[in-house]
């Protein structure tokens, strides 16, 4: 018989698209992966609840699938991710023609779940939180078209309880994944020929398995091989630790990139976020960040038009993003989440108009502050890691530096293949690229 087919459609974070060659690898004994929607038997969308326009994009797109199940009998739908988690049986409603929903810890359901879907045409729900689940033992079926760089989960939840933010209800508590079965993973993957792995987490910096911390971590990780790239995502300024940056500055090939969501710049604002760091430990933890890897890019997100937010306040964001002069950034406007403490406690008071104009700002001033850093990239030479070859503009090769900005370079008669690292001098600049030649 033939395989069955899955298509799988992830929204959101990294993490998302993680966890969907995770579901791949579960699901793998009776169904094969197609990027082809048309084809599938199954479709599973990997969902996000971190804004409510994510939502809003993952229920269209359900409106769109619903309709084509009316015409194909025998395909399931199911939702699986944080917009399971959040919302669960209400998915299940006849109209969204929804046969599964399940959360972020309970994919090893799925196939047991699929049995009675098929036997009986019972609807499945699974979305039981763990306190353990890393899926540490499944080995990502992974989809992705680069075979250069690859994301490795290390952790899952949080419990920062950041007071706008959804996802300790989504993703439940935090637990670390066996040091030796990520070490295992990069191993394995750098053997595959890949020469970049990000280490992904909600707060990779409280990583932390029996006696390994996240410092430990990264530095056995980085022993894989030298020529094996170590990147991770995302960092809490509240512990970012000298150790870990020192750790960095020791492995050339632990990038010099490091993201650091701020999201306000005011203290007062950070206390209402429960961010519980003030913008002087913020800007204290950058001096530290210059002062170990003084060539390393920080990037960052920032929240604009939170509940209550003065002028002033957002004025201290744009000084704090000034001082810091971030290479790049992700802006959102502020979106109230159902079930948070801002949603019970605060009241969403910032009009619409007045969020876009803050944001508007925000995306503004970044803009001014990545063409300043990437010009000062014009007339170097930088090693760059290839990961194929981009059709934009004419044929260009592209890849990344260290500080992981895009770097575009015409072909030469040199041989390059993905995975090679190359020296491209740098001749031009836009906010967001680099653009150069071999060296
Ligand atoms: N509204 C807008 N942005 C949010 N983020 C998290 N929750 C919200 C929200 N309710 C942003 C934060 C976080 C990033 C992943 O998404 O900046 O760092
Ligand atoms: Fe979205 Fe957060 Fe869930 Fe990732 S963890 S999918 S960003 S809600």
């Amino acid at each position: 018989m033939m395989k069955r087919k899955l298509y799988i459609e992830t929204y959101g974070c990294q993490m998302n698209f993680a966890d969907s060659d995770v579901l791949a690898a579960i699901l793998a004994p009776r169904y094969g992966r197609t990027d082809d929607y048309k084809q599938a038997d199954l479709i599973l969308m990997n969902t996000c609840s971190i804004r409510d326009h994510a939502e809003q994009r993952v229920l269209n797109r359900l409106r769109e699938f619903a309709a084509m199940k009316k015409r194909r009998a025998g395909l399931y739908i199911g939702i699986v991710g944080c917009m399971a988690e959040r919302m669960k049986e209400e998915l299940l409603e006849e109209a969204l023609k929804v046969d599964l929903v399940v959360g972020p810890d309970a994919y090893r359901s799925l196939p047991a779940l699929l049995d009675r879907l098929e036997a009986e045409g019972e609807k499945g729900l699974d979305v039981e939180l763990s306190k353990e689940e890393t899926y540490h033992d499944i080995i990502p079926l992974r989809a992705a078209e680069n075979k250069v760089s690859a994301f490795v989960s290390i952790m899952r939840g949080c419990q920062n309880f950041c007071t706008y933010c959804v996802v300790p209800y989504t993703r439940g508590v935090e637990r670390s994944r066996p040091a030796d079965s990520i070490v295992d993973e990069a191993r394995r993957l750098f053997e595959a020929g890949y020469r970049e792995v990000t280490l992904l987490g909600q707060n990779v910096n409280s990583y932390r398995y029996n006696d390994t911390s996240f410092a430990r971590l990264m530095a056995a990780v980085a022993e894989v091989n030298p020529l094996l790239r170590v990147r991770f995502a995302t960092s809490h300024p509240k512990d970012l630790s000298d150790g870990l940056l020192e750790v960095m500055a020791a492995y050339p090939n632990i990038c010099r990139a490091i993201h650091l969501p701020v999201q306000s710049g005011s203290t007062s604002m950070l206390k209402r976020m429960n961010r519980k760091y003030t913008r002087e430990h913020y800007l204290q933890r950058v001096e530290a960040i210059r002062r170990f890897l003084p060539d390393a890019s920080l990037s960052t997100d920032i929240i604009a038009g939170f509940c209550g937010e003065t002028e002033a306040e957002h004025q201290e964001t744009l000084s704090l993003m000034r001082e810091v002069g971030y290479d790049s950034a992700f802006m959102f406007k502020y979106s109230d989440r159902p079930g948070t403490f801002a949603h019970r406690h605060y009241q969403d008071d910032i009009p619409e108009e007045e969020k876009t104009r803050r944001l508007n700002e925000i995306i503004a001033l970044q803009n001014e502050l990545s063409l300043a850093c990437n010009r000062k990239y014009i007339g170097r030479t930088v090693e760059v890691l290839v990961e194929g070859v981009s059709e934009k503009r004419g044929r260009q090769y592209i890849g990344r530096n260290t500080q992981n900005k895009v770097v575009l370079f015409e072909p030469t008669e040199a041989v390059v293949k993905p995975g090679d690292y190359v020296q491209v001098r740098v001749t031009r600049c836009s906010a967001v690229t680099l653009l150069g030649e071999l060296a």
